[in-house]
């Protein structure tokens, strides 16, 4: 019972501490793995790439365009490798808006290194690092195009401080 109360204490002050890592730009947060979504390429066997096929080469160039630009003052940068389908590779990342160009490059940068070693031969992949960037992939355009893999929400359980502000900010938004 006592590591179990452990574990959750430990697991409350690890997402507070996060929390507050995510309300403060100034503070340099690691950016962590997150989530990703990775079809389950063995038991469907239907979006994986072969070692060595020419998808693959599309997709190295495509990581490394993706990292080469990270630095991109907009946060977000898309591009595409190879022109013959069906092996073209689409790509792009995007960072939060509120985080500095150079945390967004550290990001991508180590996002774009590590997505393969996560999701190994998938064509498809969405990849997620908090708190600063996602990284998509493709063998389909996926731009100017809406998502439709699997949701999460990310909650931030602060409270605002002035309500009648935030409606006003979140109507302008939307
Ligand atoms: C894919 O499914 C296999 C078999 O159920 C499982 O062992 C493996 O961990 C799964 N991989 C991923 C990335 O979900
Ligand atoms: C996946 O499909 C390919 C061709 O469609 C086939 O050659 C291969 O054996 C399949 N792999 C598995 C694990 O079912
Ligand atoms: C992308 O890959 C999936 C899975 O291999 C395939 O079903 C689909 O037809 C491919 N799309 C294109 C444009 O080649
Ligand atoms: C892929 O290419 C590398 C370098 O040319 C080679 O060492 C490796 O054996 C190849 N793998 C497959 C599965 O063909
Ligand atoms: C990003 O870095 C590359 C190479 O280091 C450089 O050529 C390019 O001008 C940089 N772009 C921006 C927007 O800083
Ligand atoms: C980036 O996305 C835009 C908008 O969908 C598209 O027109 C353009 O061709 C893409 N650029 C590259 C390099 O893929
Ligand atoms: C937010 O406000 C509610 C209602 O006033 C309060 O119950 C809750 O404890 C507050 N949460 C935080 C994180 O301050
Ligand atoms: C909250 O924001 C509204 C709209 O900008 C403003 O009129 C009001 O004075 C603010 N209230 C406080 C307590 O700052």
């Amino acid at each position: 019972m006592d590591n179990f109360s452990h574990k959750i204490s430990t697991k409350a002050l690890f997402v507070y501490t996060i929390c507050l890592l995510s309300l403060s730009p100034i503070i340099k947060a690691q950016p962590n793995f997150l989530f990703m979504d990775c079809p389950n390429a063995t038991l469907t066997n239907t979006s994986t790439y072969a070692p060595n096929s020419t998808y693959q080469t599309n997709l190295n160039t495509l990581l490394s365009v993706l990292s080469a630009n990270s630095n991109n003052s907009n946060g977000f940068y898309n591009f595409t490798a190879g022109s013959s389908p069906p092996d073209v590779a689409y790509g792009f990342f995007l960072c939060r808006g509120d985080f500095s160009t150079a945390d967004c490059q550290d990001c991508v940068v180590s996002a774009s290194k590590s997505v393969v070693e996560r999701c190994p031969g998938s064509k498809q992949v969405t990849i997620w690092y908090d708190p600063y960037c996602m990284i998509r992939y493709s063998n389909e355009s996926i731009f100017s195009t809406p998502y439709v893999g699997f949701r999460r929400i990310l909650r931030n359980p602060q409270n605002v401080t002035n309500a009648t502000l935030f409606r006003e900010v979140l109507g302008e938004v939307l």
